[in-house]
């Protein structure tokens, strides 16, 4: 959806205050944004668009379904350690990844750690040329930039360490159970809770350019069940305590920078065992697809390098590639 820029500030203006989750009249929004109540109809509908759950209630107004925590850079930067690379944020984007890959293309600077997040995304893009759905202000949409000195090849454990890292995260900060699925998905309670899409740049055999696109669902609005095809879940109904994601960005810019500095040292390795403690597959009869042919097996976990151990009847097997997917199989 393009929306126009002026049309964009109102938006923001009409969310926040709606914000509050209370029931705002059509005529109250309409006088403190200077425009008529037809028009704040239209706004409202577009906001609906951009998978907002506002009801209308005839003759009173429009409130959202839950009160909604807006995304805030001065709240963000409290809990930002003093060097920290800066977090951009953007209301509505076509997608974090994409932004950040294109100022890579257009050769301007950024460090290494630096973040956008955005409050949504209109192309949202998951593996596999997956669509990611995307709505307002509920969930996490977290991009990235990293270098690796090390070139392509190491890039493989690095997505893996990227669910590690979200997982003891989750798990510290939310006493939530997280599982991790080979190669880039966040488990819990069965269901699908987030996704990792890192994506490089340049063929440089010295050193590759990075962005880590993070999605996590903390809190999907009811149109996420018509909008999402497979099983999911979201933060909120994994624990019991508030989420505020205004710390939650800068804790996982923090733990990532740190994990991907120790990662740059001693490789993949010494990260395997988090993994296969947390290995939603561990045991079971998986299928193997988006290779040549299908590989099936007994899933075992990943090795020291981060590829996938399946055992077969001949033998254990370790299988490497991004776009593999790993499916169980009904027996
Ligand atoms: C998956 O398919 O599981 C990966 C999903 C990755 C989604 C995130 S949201 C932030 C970043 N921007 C995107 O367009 N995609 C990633």
């Amino acid at each position: 959806m393009t929306v126009k820029p002026q049309s964009l500030a109102l938006q923001r203006q009409l969310i926040q205050q709606l914000a509050d989750g209370k029931l705002h009249s059509g005529e109250a929004l309409a006088q403190q944004a200077g425009i008529s109540r037809a028009a704040i109809a239209r706004h409202i509908d577009q906001l609906g668009q951009l998978g907002l759950d506002i009801y209308a209630i005839s003759g009173q107004g429009y409130r959202l379904a839950q009160p909604l925590q807006l995304l805030d850079l001065a709240q963000m930067k409290r809990w930002q350690h003093v060097d920290a690379p800066e977090i951009w944020l953007q209301h509505l984007t076509d997608s974090t990844n994409s932004q950040l890959l294109k100022r890579l293309q257009d050769q301007q600077p950024m460090q290494k750690g630096q973040v956008l997040v955005a409050e949504a995304q209109s192309a949202g893009r998951g593996r596999r040329g997956n669509q990611w759905f995307s709505p307002f202000g509920s969930n996490l949409y977290f991009s990235m930039y990293w270098q690796l000195e090390q070139g392509i090849q190491a890039a493989m454990g690095l997505s893996l360490l990227v669910g590690i890292v979200i997982a003891e995260l989750i798990e510290q900060q939310y006493q939530a159970q997280v599982a991790l699925k080979w190669p880039n998905d966040i488990y819990a309670d069965q269901k699908k809770l987030g996704g990792i899409l890192v994506e490089l740049s340049g063929q440089s055999h010295a050193h590759c350019d990075l962005i880590i696109g993070i999605g996590l669902n903390i809190l999907m609005p009811v149109q996420g069940k018509q909008q999402i095809s497979q099983g999911f879940t979201d933060l909120q109904s994994q624990c019991a305590c508030a989420i505020d994601r205004n710390q939650l960005v800068p804790m996982l810019q923090q733990r990532l920078i740190s994990k991907l500095q120790q990662f740059e040292k001693t490789g993949f390795a010494p990260f395997a065992e988090a993994f296969n403690q947390r290995n939603q597959f561990a045991g079971q009869q998986v299928q193997l697809t988006g290779g040549a042919e299908p590989n099936v097996g007994i899933c075992l976990g990943v090795d020291e390098q981060g590829g996938l151990l399946l055992q077969q009847a001949n033998g254990v097997r370790s299988f490497y590639g991004g776009e593999l997917s790993l499916r169980a199989r009904s027996v």
